[in-house]
């Protein structure tokens, strides 16, 4: 049988902060990441290799089973859809909110709101669900110059401290989801390779939990 596991982690913010706790669940690269344009990694297990990829591609690469298991946010994941992945672990890193924002003390000013996000779908589900007509407008950074650039009347982002929302004259509005990071697996892997990936699941799980 292959017990080879293959883990995907998103690359940026969240790298840093996984990183720590695949350490106390005794996991470590087998050399420093980012030294190199390395992208796939031996680990302290033989059984398991790394690669680091855009936050964004991680749930693909697990639903296709290229990986066998994935480090994302929620946000990525919402956005994604959820078809083909467990999600048996919150890591409880990365925490952040995905809210609507707009200009301060500015009202909607077009019947059919504009909305500019990179989470064109959620954008989509949330407005539909609040009976609120909007033209979703794709952007892939800096949503928060849209309002100001008169791009769109609304945003939705993550917000954090709200320093970029400050920064740029706006404000938070609605809330959507309360955002972390997950644990995601591959449903045929859960299966195939129950055997290397429950400790593994397990040791993450115990990490998890010593932090409170
Ligand atoms: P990207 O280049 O896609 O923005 P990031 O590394 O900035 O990637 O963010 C990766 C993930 O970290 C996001 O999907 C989200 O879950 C979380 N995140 C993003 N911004 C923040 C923030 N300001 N504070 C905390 N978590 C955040
Ligand atoms: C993220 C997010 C917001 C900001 C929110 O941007 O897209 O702009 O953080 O955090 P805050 O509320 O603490 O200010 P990021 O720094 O990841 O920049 P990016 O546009 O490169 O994703
Ligand atoms: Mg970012």
């Amino acid at each position: 049988m292959n017990k080879q596991l293959i883990l995907a982690l998103s690359k940026g913010r969240i790298l840093d902060e996984t990183l720590p706790l695949l350490a106390d669940a005794g996991l470590v690269p087998a050399e420093e990441l980012g030294k190199s344009r390395k992208l796939l990694f031996d680990t302290n297990l033989p059984d398991v290799k790394l690669v680091i990829i855009r936050a964004t591609d991680v749930p693909t690469y697990v639903q296709l089973g290229a990986a066998d298991l994935g480090v994302a946010g929620k946000d990525v994941l919402l956005e994604h859809g959820a078809e083909g992945l467990y999600e048996p672990l919150d890591l409880e890193i990365a925490k952040c909110r995905l809210m609507t924002a707009g200009v301060k003390g500015a009202e909607p000013a077009h019947a059919r709101r504009r909305v500019a996000t990179k989470f064109v779908d959620v954008a989509r589900r949330y407005y539909a669900e609040q009976g609120i007509q909007a033209e979703v407008i794709k952007l892939y950074g800096a949503m928060e110059l849209a309002p100001l650039m008169n791009l769109a009347d609304e945003i939705v982002d993550i917000v954090d401290t709200g320093n970029t929302l400050r920064a740029n004259g706006m404000e938070p509005r609605e809330l959507i989801a309360d955002i972390s990071t997950r644990l995601v697996v591959n449903k045929a892997a859960m299966t195939m390779k129950h055997e290397t990936l429950k400790p593994l699941i397990g040791r993450l799980r115990e990490a998890v939990a010593k932090r409170h």
